[in-house]
């Protein structure tokens, strides 16, 4: 066994990988070898490599269709949390909506097939050209700033355009999760506080403006949050506004928390939706309104793990012992600008105790480049071993960077025993491709 000072993991942690953070379609054979949509992960591994997004396309589907159910008066699926041309060309067969934050969510998302009514745009800081791009596409803006209405009259003053909006306020609610990740508060750099009267000149000057369809409100108090109370207060919050301007639409945003660790428990979407559904009959506005939401996180983290090859162990006697693997910082970065736990485990034996403390680490040079601070893995583990970590469909690839110009891995989603490559990884060539 590797020996170290960390106390952190707890007992638990020694068991093996709870099958409640794998994806649905994760089986399991005789060896104790992990399959998923019916393809064994070594099979994956050896035909596309390391490090390896692996998407189980029945989980992402099924997520996509209860989010749907879930919300009759509307989904938009939020592009941040994984973006490719196959996730959004699942969006559009599954007619839900998208949530785009740039030009090239909104590029890869039309030319992914999503028709552009189907498209929401977002940002705190939309340039002319997006915001042009889009209002000449028919894309729905959520406004933010006092400057994007400005650019917005002049522009459809302009051009004789026309724009269907929400307007994006802070309802000053505080969600229980990472201060980066928090966005209802009203010291927020997105969108109207709706204490300061901001919220109500901001409503008063964009429906003054003709050409702009203002349909309602939008509000995100943030992410990864597992306790739903707060989209109840936001509600509360919002709720007269809403009535007063006899809006059509309130946008509770994204930000459903999903268990990256064993002793996690989320809610379900439905159960979020039963939440804010209950919340929105409370304050009467269930009736008249259409109540949409912007899940992104919980529609496709728990749907991927990512595989990576052991590359050197190093034992530093009663300190720690380094478990350094083929990628890192630049395939995750969520554990170094949130501090986020994920665990791990072979997909070799899943049924493996894992009785081994260690630091799963990158291949970047930064002491910080560091996947999972106290991980426990099992005894046996050695350098040439596939270990994984599950729940990282979120927030992953779309965040991955190039840094040490680290070629970006491929992503594979597998459904009824075919791995299909979605993303494939890139190439040294590739990284020459901008220099000119
Ligand atoms: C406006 C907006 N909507 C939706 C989301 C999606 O949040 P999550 O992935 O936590 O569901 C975000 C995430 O930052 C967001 O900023």
């Amino acid at each position: 066994m590797f020996i170290n000072s960390d106390s952190e993991a707890n007992d638990k942690s020694a068991d093996p990988i709870s099958p409640e953070l794998l994806p649905r379609t994760s089986a399991v054979i005789d060896s104790g070898e992990l399959s998923i949509g019916g393809v064994m992960v070594s099979e994956m591994v050896q035909n596309f490599g390391t490090p390896l997004f692996i998407y189980d396309e029945e989980h992402l589907r099924q997520n996509i269709a209860e989010a749907k159910a879930s919300f009759p008066g509307g989904t938009a699926y939020a592009s941040k949390a994984f973006l490719c041309k196959a996730m959004a060309e699942l969006i559009s067969e599954y007619g839900v909506n998208i949530d785009v934050s740039s030009m090239g969510e909104m590029y890869i998302a039309l030319h992914s097939g999503i028709p552009a009514g189907n498209i929401v745009l977002h940002g705190n800081n939309k340039s002319l050209d997006e915001i042009n791009f889009a209002v000449r596409n028919g894309i729905k803006i959520i406004v933010d700033s006092f400057d994007e209405i400005n650019n917005l009259e002049s522009l459809l003053f302009d051009a004789k355009l026309k724009c269907r909006a929400l307007i994006r306020v802070t309802p000053g609610v505080e969600a229980h999760t990472h201060e980066f990740i928090k966005t209802g508060h009203e010291d927020s750099k997105f969108g109207f506080p709706l204490g300061e009267d901001m919220a109500t000149l901001a409503i008063e000057r964009l429906r003054s403006i003709p050409g702009v369809d203002l349909l309602g409100l939008h509000n995100h108090i943030g992410s990864q949050i597992f306790e739903l109370q707060p989209y109840a207060e936001a509600m509360a919050v919002v709720a007269p506004m809403v009535q007063k301007y006899d809006f059509s639409e309130l946008c509770v945003g994204g930000g459903l928390g999903v268990a990256y660790m064993a002793d996690e428990h989320a809610p379900s979407i439905s159960q979020w939706a039963d939440l804010v559904m209950q919340a929105a009959q409370d304050v009467g506005i269930a009736k008249d309104v259409s109540i949409t939401s912007e899940p992104g996180r919980s529609i496709v983290a728990q749907a991927a793990i990512t595989c990576y090859r052991v590359g050197t162990i190093k034992r530093v006697p009663q300190v720690r012992t380094y478990l350094a693997v083929d990628g890192g910082m630049s395939d995750n970065p969520r554990p170094v600008l949130y501090g986020s736990g994920y665990e791990v485990f072979l997909p070799s034996d899943i049924r493996a105790e894992r009785q081994a403390r260690v630091r799963v680490v990158g291949k970047h040079c930064e002491s910080g480049d560091i996947l999972v601070a106290n991980a426990t893995v099992p005894d046996s583990v050695k350098v040439g071993d596939i270990i994984a970590t599950p729940v990282t469909g979120a927030y992953g690839y779309s965040m991955a960077s190039h840094y040490n110009r680290l070629q970006r891995p491929a992503v594979v989603f597998v459904r009824d025993n075919d791995a299909r490559l979605v993303c494939r990884r890139e190439s040294l060539e590739d990284l020459l491709r901008f220099d000119v």
